[in-house]
């Protein structure tokens, strides 16, 4: 049997990371409130409780958009006629099979592209879709969604797939630069599949980000270790402790460390400390919880067309599909 590897296109070197993630920590650690941006979350420890995440009883998103995948990826396969299917933030690939086996099983499908900040998720799930899909050219790509667009592949007729309502981890303005730059990037046979959270009751919500085994919480404190290894910094992570709250006035959850006391931390790497007052809160990330009609308009006034709008039977989640505005209409 031949053994088939994919192709893989490292554009966020360790240099690059090592580099940008003092550059954040440094900023995020200067403003009032302090912050974290959350693409540092996803290490090798990160990225395997995130995967936790998704299973948990709590967590209803994947469930649900894993649903709608269920039932809508052949008329998404017939609509798009696609022979490439690239992923941004493709984490596991795990749902990405539902649309590959529909696309496969038509038989247009000849090339997947998985883009991921993490590589070492990355290459796993590269090289079990390679060993799936035989015939299919898997050519994965390690880069920043927010920075390298341009570097994805283009040809062809492309699904663009950002499922897990990743979107909603972006704040409003980096959100419209994003869709923005996507629609730069697409030609009029290219169509964006868009996984969106939708607002729901407080009560489920913030059980979502705040479950009882406490994985979420594990999750976020794990971004105090990376720092700690990547930055020589001394967190203690039974310092902190992991808050998740709606936001009503801006319909998102927000994710918090809040400090159980007052402390001074030391990030060697950065020839920095930060003192944290007892009580004080560092927001790590944001989840946008959207409602139709602000989806919608995000997509129209980036320059999409939205062609279907699928929700789950229990309208918790949404799945989109859009083409790039032609020019000239309106
Ligand atoms: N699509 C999967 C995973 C979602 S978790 C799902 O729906 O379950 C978010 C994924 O995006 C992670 O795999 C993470 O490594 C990746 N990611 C986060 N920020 C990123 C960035 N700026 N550029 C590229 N990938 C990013
Ligand atoms: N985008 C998903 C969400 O907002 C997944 C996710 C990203 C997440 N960061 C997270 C889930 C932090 C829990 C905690 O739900």
């Amino acid at each position: 049997m031949t053994v088939v590897t994919p192709q893989i296109d490292v554009h966020l070197g360790q240099d690059d990371l090592e580099r940008e993630l003092r550059a954040d920590v440094l900023a995020g650690l200067r403003s009032t409130p302090k912050r974290l941006p959350p693409k540092w979350f996803y290490d090798d420890r990160g990225s395997e409780l995130f995967d936790e995440i998704t299973r948990l009883p709590e967590y209803y998103l994947t469930r649900r958009e894993r649903e709608i995948l269920y039932s809508e990826a052949a008329t998404l396969a017939r609509l798009t006629d696609a022979d490439t299917l690239v992923e941004l933030g493709s984490g596991t690939s795990e749902k990405t099979l539902l649309i590959l086996d529909a696309l496969h099983g038509r038989g247009s499908l000849n090339r997947y592209v998985p883009f991921d900040v993490s590589e070492a998720t990355l290459r796993c799930a590269a090289q079990r879709i390679a060993e799936r899909y035989p015939g299919v050219a898997v050519h994965a790509v390690v880069g920043d969604f927010s920075r390298h667009l341009e570097l994805l592949p283009i040809g062809g007729r492309r699904i663009v797939a950002f499922l897990g309502s990743t979107i909603g981890n972006l704040y409003p303005k980096e959100r419209a630069r994003f869709l923005q730059s996507l629609r730069e990037t697409m030609t009029p046979n290219d169509r964006l599949l868009l996984g969106t959270d939708l607002m729901k009751d407080r009560q489920r919500l913030e059980a979502a980000y705040n479950d009882a085994a406490g994985v979420t919480a594990a999750f976020n404190l794990n971004i105090l270790s990376v720092m700690n290894q990547a930055l020589d910094a001394n967190f203690d992570p039974q310092g902190f402790e992991h808050v998740a709250r709606l936001d009503t006035a801006n319909d998102w959850i927000e994710m918090m460390l809040r400090s159980r006391e007052k402390q001074t931390v030391r990030l060697k790497a950065l020839e920095v400390t930060a003192t944290f007052e007892d009580g004080e809160e560092m927001r790590t990330e944001i989840s946008t919880k959207f409602r139709a009609s602000l989806a919608k308009e995000e997509l129209a006034t980036a320059g999409f067309e939205i062609e279907r709008w699928w929700t789950d039977s229990h309208d918790d989640f949404a799945l989109s599909v859009s083409r790039p505005r032609s020019v000239g209409s309106s």
